[in-house]
């Protein structure tokens, strides 16, 4: 009898926390992934807590009918807005978010530093960032970027136009934090955008030090994980779901992903 084996459940409101799962797929070779994007409701980041909460908790609880044995909130919005929510439904199995290992990226890249952090507006309305930070003894400034989700989506990553959109965002948050040392990418769709960013803030003449929480995540995951063994040779080790076109998943995902992904499957997780 082969044993099943150890499940990791990621959930994101898309594509972006494929950003997360790749780091994850680097450093935990051992594990099985569940990967759900839940592109039907997507954006979380301009909705309410309650209904983040809510759309959280069905997509936490559709992981862990699939098997999962340990769960990563790869969505730094239902992270900041329903973690609680989400512990409670998950009931033994652990949950990580991404706001504490990106928090203390950013605080060991300069822990004398000056955090500005990019999110989405319900991320920045929670604080859930500032309040980490403050934690960790260190100032931050947080903006709401409510365009830089759409951009992505779209595939602007590299376009005139999300350069000029994250122009005035950053030139804003600069405005309120001019001795800041540090960009943290508070949103799963903002790693993509790197280049871009750094590009940016090349030409403003603010080299700031960029941050995203993907791999400080993963580290905190394969931190927490007991010893696992191999996959079984027959063992599936990915398996991709989304709650909306599973076309568009597939090709935009592959970008997020890096390298192609499985097929998708679609899920309905009501509305
Ligand atoms: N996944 C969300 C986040 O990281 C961004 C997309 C959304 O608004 O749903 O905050």
């Amino acid at each position: 009898m082969t044993s099943k084996p150890f499940t990791i459940g990621v959930f994101d409101s898309g594509f972006g926390g494929l950003t997360v799962l790749r780091e994850l797929l680097d450093l935990i070779p051992n594990a099985r992934f569940t990967y759900l994007g839940d592109t039907a409701r997507l954006p979380y980041g301009s909705k309410s807590r309650t209904t983040i909460a809510r759309y959280a908790v069905s997509s936490t609880n559709f992981l862990l009918r699939e098997g999962a044995d340990l769960l990563v909130i790869a969505c730094n919005t239902a992270t900041a807005l329903a973690l609680n929510e989400i512990r409670a439904a998950a009931g033994f199995v652990p949950v990580l978010g991404v706001i504490e290992p990106g928090a203390h990226a950013a605080f060991a890249a300069n822990p004398a530093g000056s955090v500005v952090v990019l999110a989405t507006a319900a991320t920045v309305q929670s604080n859930a960032y500032s309040r980490t930070l403050d934690l960790l003894g260190i100032r931050s400034t947080e903006k709401a970027c409510p365009l830089l989700v759409p951009l992505v989506e779209e595939g602007w990553t590299a376009h005139p136009v999300t350069a000029e959109v994250a122009r005035i965002y950053l030139t804003e948050a600069l405005m309120k934090a001019p001795d800041a040392t540090t960009l943290l990418l508070g949103c799963t769709h903002y790693p993509v955008l790197k280049p871009l960013l750094h590009t940016v803030l090349e030409q403003m003449h603010r080299p700031l030090h960029i941050i995203d929480s993907a791999r400080a995540t993963a580290e905190a995951v394969l931190a927490r994980l007991p010893a696992v063994p191999p996959l079984a040779a027959e063992a599936q080790p990915l398996a991709v779901f989304a709650t909306d076109s599973v076309e568009k998943f597939q090709q935009l995902g592959s970008r997020f992903l890096g390298h192609p992904l499985p097929l998708v499957t679609l899920v309905d997780l009501g509305g």
